[in-house]
């Protein structure tokens, strides 16, 4: 080797690098069915006065661990947890209701007005074992409202959501609500809970085993058939709430009632978060088979003030953004957007002056493509075919001399010339034509 040159092998080999168990890619095709959500849940959020709020992915470790508990699933065992470098614990949000408290009590978002409500949308981690409609990063849209205490706001959201998932032609829904309780009267239900599970102890699995001590309710949500079965009798929380959380109860369910949204009492349901009291909900599905909900959420007005904040009534959701796409998705067999306008230009010259157009109808908005290398017409109009182009443009040497374009229109076959001179409002001119509704044949 000559002196001086140093040799840096970069690659021995070449290796496929593939993808994290439990992660995936959203590739363009479903891309914009996901924005399509996004578009319709920012549209009824905001008309709700939601706002968007942006936060971080990494927190500090012991936030999650005092919001969403210790002795849950989640923090147990499903957190992406890291020693940062300088020895502190930091974990990939497994959720984002923590961090939008610890958001809005940092920045003293009450002070102005206590009464705030957020949405946020994006990815969130937890280690589980990854199946159909369970990941280890997916997505949540979350909204999120503080400073209300009346049972009102936990049927608007329940109502927020159901109305989303009709305009996104969700059928075989079904809100499934439950109240937890509160501090006052959750304790008593908890006792009368443990008494019935000691009876039943050696007919639990081997997590309910676990859960009996530490947290029994989530004993009722557990699906082995054995849990289910042997947890036919138990005491249910509706018959254990106090009068207060009574009739916050009834009135969210008459509020649903009066507004026609089909709803379902669930006392089994208990959700996987400690911070919850009173009116919880999940939004089922049959069409996701085991991973049956497709939201999650409910109020939590205690964790205001046990993150350090004034006491504070709380209540949001979570769509599962991955599962919600995945019911959408089947709506439509294609949701790529094709080109309005493929250009096929044959010579140099033509190339040229096809980039042009490209550039300036692309800046006007239509959705424009072109062959930027050089490939036969054939080919050309076999790419414009696949991509489903709704005209082709064909510009030649000849056209070129003659001072004219032909436009193909791909569904009829037809073509017709126009001059090149003042060709880009033409275009544009054709492209909004399709978009006119067509005059229907009188009868
Ligand atoms: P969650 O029930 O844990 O609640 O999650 C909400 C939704 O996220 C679930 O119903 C499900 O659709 C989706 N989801 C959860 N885990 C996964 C996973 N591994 N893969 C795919 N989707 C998943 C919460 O996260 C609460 N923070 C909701 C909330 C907001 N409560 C009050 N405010």
């Amino acid at each position: 080797m000559p002196k001086g040159k140093i040799e840096i092998k970069i690659f021995e080999r070449t290796v496929m690098i593939q993808l994290i168990r439990g992660f995936k890619d959203i590739l363009p095709g479903e891309t914009e069915c996901w924005q399509h959500i996004e578009k319709q849940a920012i549209a009824l959020f905001e008309a709700f006065g939601f706002k968007e709020i942006r936060i971080p992915v990494l927190e500090r470790t012991e936030l999650f661990a005092r919001s969403i508990g210790e002795n849950t699933d989640i923090v147990e065992k499903e957190m992406y947890t890291f020693a940062d470098r300088d020895g502190g614990l930091i974990t990939l949000r497994p959720e984002a209701t923590a961090t939008i408290v610890r958001a809005y009590i940092q920045h003293k978002l009450y002070a102005a007005d206590p009464v705030q409500k957020f949405f946020t949308i994006g990815p969130m981690f937890r280690r589980e074992r990854p199946q159909k409609g369970r990941y280890r990063q997916f997505y949540q849209i979350n909204a999120e409202v503080f400073g209300i205490a009346s049972a009102l706001i936990d049927a608007e959201l329940i109502f927020m959501l159901d109305a989303l998932l009709k305009r996104l032609d969700v059928a075989d829904v079904l809100p499934h609500i439950n109240s937890l309780g509160c501090p006052a009267c959750r304790p008593i239900f908890r006792n009368a809970l443990s008494a019935f599970l000691d009876g039943l102890a050696p007919r639990l699995c081997e997590d309910c085993q676990r859960r009996r001590d530490r947290n029994p309710l989530r004993v009722l949500d557990c699906k082995a058939t054995g849990c289910r079965e042997a947890l036919a009798g138990a005491p249910a929380i509706g018959d254990h709430l106090c009068a207060d959380c009574r009739s916050d109860f009834d009135l969210v369910q008459r509020c649903l009632g009066d507004l026609g949204v089909d709803f379902v009492v669930d006392s089994r349901l208990v959700r996987g978060l400690d911070y919850y009291v009173r009116t919880t909900f999940e939004i089922q599905t049959g069409a996701l088979g085991a991973q049956s909900a497709v939201a999650g959420g409910g109020r939590y007005d205690g964790l205001v003030q046990a993150l350090g904040g004034p006491a504070m009534p709380a209540t949001g959701f979570a769509i599962g953004f991955d599962r919600l796409a995945e019911i959408v998705g089947k709506n439509r067999a294609h949701w790529a957007l094709a080109p309005e306008l493929y250009l096929a230009a044959m010579g140099d010259a033509a190339r040229s002056l096809a980039f042009q157009w490209h550039c300036a109808l692309g800046l006007a908005g239509m959705r424009v493509d072109m062959d930027m290398d050089s490939h036969s017409l054939k080919a050309m109009l076999k790419r414009a075919d696949r991509l489903q182009a709704r005209h082709v443009v064909i510009i030649g040497d000849n056209e070129m001399a003659a001072g004219k374009a032909l436009v193909r229109d791909m569904r009829t076959k037809n073509q017709e010339t126009i001059p090149i001179e003042g060709i880009i409002d033409r275009l544009l001119a054709i492209a909004r034509s399709q978009l006119q509704p067509q005059p229907q044949p009188q009868p």
